[in-house]
This record gives C-alpha cells, sequence and structure tokens, in this order.
C-alpha cells in the first residue's frame, strides 16, 4: 500500500497501477471507521484496485469551528486500511486540490434545497468541487459513496450524471454500532454521557415505521422531536419525512413511492445526522 502526501507522489503510484479501467474509489475525510471500512472493503471486492482519498475538504465546512476540530488521524486511519487491501491511500494537501480557490457553482438539480442544504449553505457545492477534483486525479471506475449522507449520495448521482462523467456511484448501506447509533468520524467528539444518548435517535426515529400507520408526516415528525428531546443531551434541527427520489418533504404517505426520514440532531457542539428509509 503507497501513501501518497503528494500530488507528485500520487501520480507515480498511479502510474504503477496494473488496470486503469478496474479501478475503485472511496473518497473519505479520515478518521475512518467500520462505516468507511464497509465501503472499502466493498471496492476491493469489486475492482482491480482500490485507491481512497483522505482530505479534509476547505470548501465544504460552512462552520470554522467544525473544519478546525475535525479529527486528523492518518497514521491510525493507514494502520487501517492496509490489511483491508488498499492499493493507494492519497491524503494530498490543500494546495494539490486547489492550486488556485475553486469558483465554480455546480448544477446540484435542486437537490440541495432541502434537509442539510438550506442548513449548511454552500456545503454541498463544496462537495461537488472536491469530489470532481478527485474523480479527474484518480479516474475510478466505479465510487462508493454511503448512504449515511443519503443527500450528498443523491447529489453526487446527479452532478455524474449531469456531467456526464465516466463514472459508476454506488450506494452502500449505514453501518451502525450495537445500540443503532449512525457510525461517523464526529462521534469520537462526543462526552461519554453524550455518547450513552446518542443512541436514541435511532431508537427514536425507527418509531416512525409504526406511527406512519397512526398519523400523518407532520405528526409524525412531532412525536419523534417530542421523543428525542425527553433526552436532555439532545436538541433537534429538523426531521424530515421525504420523497426519497426528489427529495422533496411529503405531507401525505401516498406523496411518493419511496419515503425516506432524515434528520440532524445536535448533542452540543456536535451535530449528528441519521436517516431512515420508511417506505
Ligand atoms: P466522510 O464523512 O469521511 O465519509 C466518507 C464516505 O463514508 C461517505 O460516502 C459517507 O457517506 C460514508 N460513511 C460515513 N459514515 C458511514 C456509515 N456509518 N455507514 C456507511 N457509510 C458511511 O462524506 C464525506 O466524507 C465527504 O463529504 C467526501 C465525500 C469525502 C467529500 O469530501
Amino acid at each position: 500500500m503507497i501513501v501518497a502526501k503528494s500530488l507528485a507522489e500520487f501520480q507515480a503510484a498511479y502510474e504503477a497501477l496494473p488496470n486503469k479501467s478496474d479501478i475503485g474509489f472511496v473518497p473519505t475525510m479520515g478518521a475512518l471507521h467500520e462505516g468507511h471500512l464497509s465501503l472499502i472493503r466493498r471496492s476491493v471486492a469489486e475492482n482491480t484496485s482500490t485507491i481512497i482519498s483522505i482530505f479534509v475538504n476547505p470548501t465544504q465546512f460552512n462552520n470554522p469551528n467544525d473544519l478546525a476540530t475535525y479529527p486528523r488521524t492518518l497514521e491510525a486511519d493507514c494502520a487501517l486500511v492496509e490489511p483491508v487491501g488498499v492499493d493507494i491511500v492519497f491524503a494530498p494537501q490543500v494546495h494539490d486540490i486547489y492550486p488556485e480557490p475553486d469558483q465554480r457553482i455546480f448544477n446540484l438539480g435542486g437537490l440541495d434545497r432541502f434537509g442539510e442544504g438550506p442548513r449548511r449553505p454552500g456545503h454541498f457545492n463544496g462537495v461537488a468541487q472536491v469530489v470532481t477534483r478527485l474523480f479527474n486525479l484518480v479516474r475510478p471506475t466505479r465510487s462508493y459513496f454511503g448512504e449515511k449522507d443519503f443527500q450528498q449520495l443523491a447529489i453526487l448521482r446527479f452532478v455524474t450524471e449531469d456531467l456526464q462523467l465516466p463514472v459508476e456511484i454506488i450506494g452502500c448501506p449505514i453501518a451502525r454500532a450495537e445500540d443503532g447509533l449512525a457510525l461517523s468520524s464526529r462521534n469520537t467528539l462526543l462526552t461519554p454521557s453524550q455518547r450513552e444518548a446518542a443512541p436514541h435517535i435511532y431508537r427514536c426515529i425507527c418509531q416512525a415505521r409504526t406511527w406512519m400507520h397512526e398519523c400523518t408526516p407532520a405528526e409524525t415528525i412531532q412525536r419523534i422531536t417530542d421523543a428525542i428531546h425527553t433526552n436532555p443531551e439532545l436538541e433537534t434541527e429538523y426531521i424530515e419525512i421525504f420523497n426519497a427520489r426528489t427529495l422533496e418533504p411529503v405531507e401525505n404517505w401516498d406523496d411518493a413511492a419511496e419515503i425516506q426520514l432524515g434528520c440532524a440532531i445536535f448533542a452540543h457542539p456536535v451535530r449528528l445526522i441519521d436517516n431512515i428509509k420508511l417506505k
């Protein structure tokens, strides 16, 4: 496994890969956990070579404190992925990815109008900036993304199609801790008592699968909000029930064939997101 910490090192390692038309790619921001590993294992199983990137992308952070405190653990990350069969870990510097500031504004197909979009202005445009730049360098055949970031996956599918990029986008299920908490690099920032409170989020949102047979989406959201707030460590930023294709909130259960619930909950100052399929 080669750890490339600059563009030049990456290009040298890339040239040595055996079959450039069968490359799997897993972009990450590091602080790797079992969720990332599930994507990486799948890429290793499905491709001749696997490249992962570890790059905390400044353009997708709308909160400077979040960027400053984002965990950075490159050595531990490399030790974790080496036995899985990764060929190249690409861990570039900011100037490798952005020699000049990126001014591009992407067409996100309106998929950023809901959910995380309005709460994190510029976030998905920044994700599109970095992922398209990484695709240019890595030229992957397949790229793997987690459903943990359901809206990110939908937006990257859209951008890839819109720009006719020659890469297959593959969505992978959410990996959870045994207590149900969706695995996230930010979980390491929780205090012990917040970590104990956090699985309450998944327990509460799963109750929607019962409540959806008794009340409207709006009433279901209210019940979940009340249930989450029985734990004083947690504060709801939003809970949305939406069309899984367009991401548009639904008013009735028969408004869409596939319906998803997504939420962002604070265990201050840490912001946790989760989502589940309702139908
Ligand atoms: P990051 O948060 O590091 O996540 C990298 C990939 O791992 C994403 O596709 C994410 O959805 C997936 N992932 C994270 N937690 C997961 C879990 N519990 N189960 C399954 N998959 C999980 O998402 C990003 O980085 C960045 O926005 C990036 C795409 C790298 C662009 O900077």
